[in-house]
């Protein structure tokens, strides 16, 4: 393995440094694709990140063809040969590395003295929705590629809790810039920022609803003290019917607002309901675009009051 300190060198022909990003997940919505689209976004432009789409393709390694393998395995090692640098990202599968992402080495790992991965500088980086961040299979995806003869960089990235790290855009989400300041206090005249909005119908018990003001109002004022709350419009649509859609800053601001008001959702609005709070949807919306688009006269009423 390299030193602490070992950096890579910029190739000899003067170009963009060459980067081979392997995914070790086939998952068509795969948080470790997402961190490699992340790195390719972010990097600079001494370096160009090629994302490799091979890894299903490959047969199982067999010794017997070795020598005559496939031409997704001669796809592979001639990916690796042309790259500069690898870029792996692996999640944690039964706390070790996926099984074709290690079939993928091993192909690339022969023949054993001129394998394509010899000397070749590899960082490895990994992303789970657990805590560890895919940490276990990333040192042992480290141990594979050192036993094949790769320059094993130092460099390490776990990212955990990955389901809260990208946004709907698949962009990581600290990199995603907050239009509005951490507060309530909403600029409509705004122009041109967008917001995190989930939408939500929720079918309350009609009866218990025409009494239940203080409840619905002790709510709001809970959900108005979160951080990166931007404001809410429900529509009454009748028979103990609401459509609410929340406004958010940010869609992690949504995330931990939402987790925080659980506790309170389930004291104070649940016992009002006939049936569960259904999610509609949620996603980006452009600030401008609401603005302009004020209540048409036959649009049911709206009010600014709770929202589960
Ligand atoms: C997992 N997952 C998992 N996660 C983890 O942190 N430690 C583990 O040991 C395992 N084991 C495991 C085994 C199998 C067979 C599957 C399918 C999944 C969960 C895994 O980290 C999660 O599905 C990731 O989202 C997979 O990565 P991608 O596909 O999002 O890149």
């Amino acid at each position: 393995m390299s030193q602490p300190g070992h950096e890579i060198t910029a190739p000899q022909s003067g170009g963009p440094m060459r980067v081979l990003c392997i995914s070790g997940s086939l998952r068509r919505d795969s948080y470790n694709r997402k961190l490699l689209s992340a790195a390719s976004g972010l990097a600079p432009p001494t370096a160009e990140l090629v994302q490799w789409g091979g890894l299903k393709a490959l047969p199982p390694f067999d010794e017997d063809d070795e020598h005559t393998p496939g031409p997704a395995v001669f796809a592979l090692r001639e990916a690796i040969a042309r790259a500069d640098a690898l870029l792996i990202a692996t999640p944690q599968y039964n706390a070790s590395l996926p099984g074709q992402l290690k079939n993928a080495l091993d192909w690339a790992s022969r023949p054993y003295e001129t394998n394509v991965l010899r000397g070749k500088p590899v960082a490895v980086i990994g992303a789970s929705p657990s805590p560890s961040g895919a940490a276990r299979s990333q040192a042992e995806a480290r141990t594979v590629l050192a036993a094949i003869g790769a320059d094993v960089l130092d460099t390490q990235l776990a990212l955990a809790r990955a389901h809260e790290q990208f946004d709907s855009y698949g962009q990581l989400a600290a990199d995603t810039p907050s239009p509005r300041p951490p507060s309530g206090d909403a600029n409509p005249n705004q122009e041109d920022s967008s917001m995190y909005a989930i939408l939500r119908r929720n079918s309350y018990d009609a009866t218990k609803l025409a009494h239940a003001e203080p409840a619905l109002a002790e709510f709001q004022a809970m959900h108005a003290a979160q951080p990166g709350y931007c404001g809410s419009i429900v529509v009454d649509i009748g028979d103990g019917q609401r459509v609410a859609v929340n406004l958010w800053a940010t869609e992690r601001d949504a995330a931990a607002g939402q987790t925080a008001l659980v506790p309170h959702l389930r004291r104070l609005l649940e016992p009002l309901m006939s049936g569960p709070s259904q999610l509609v949807g949620a996603g980006e919306v452009v600030a401008s675009d609401l603005a302009r688009s004020g209540p048409t006269t036959d649009q049911p009423s709206a009010t600014t009051q709770e929202q589960p």
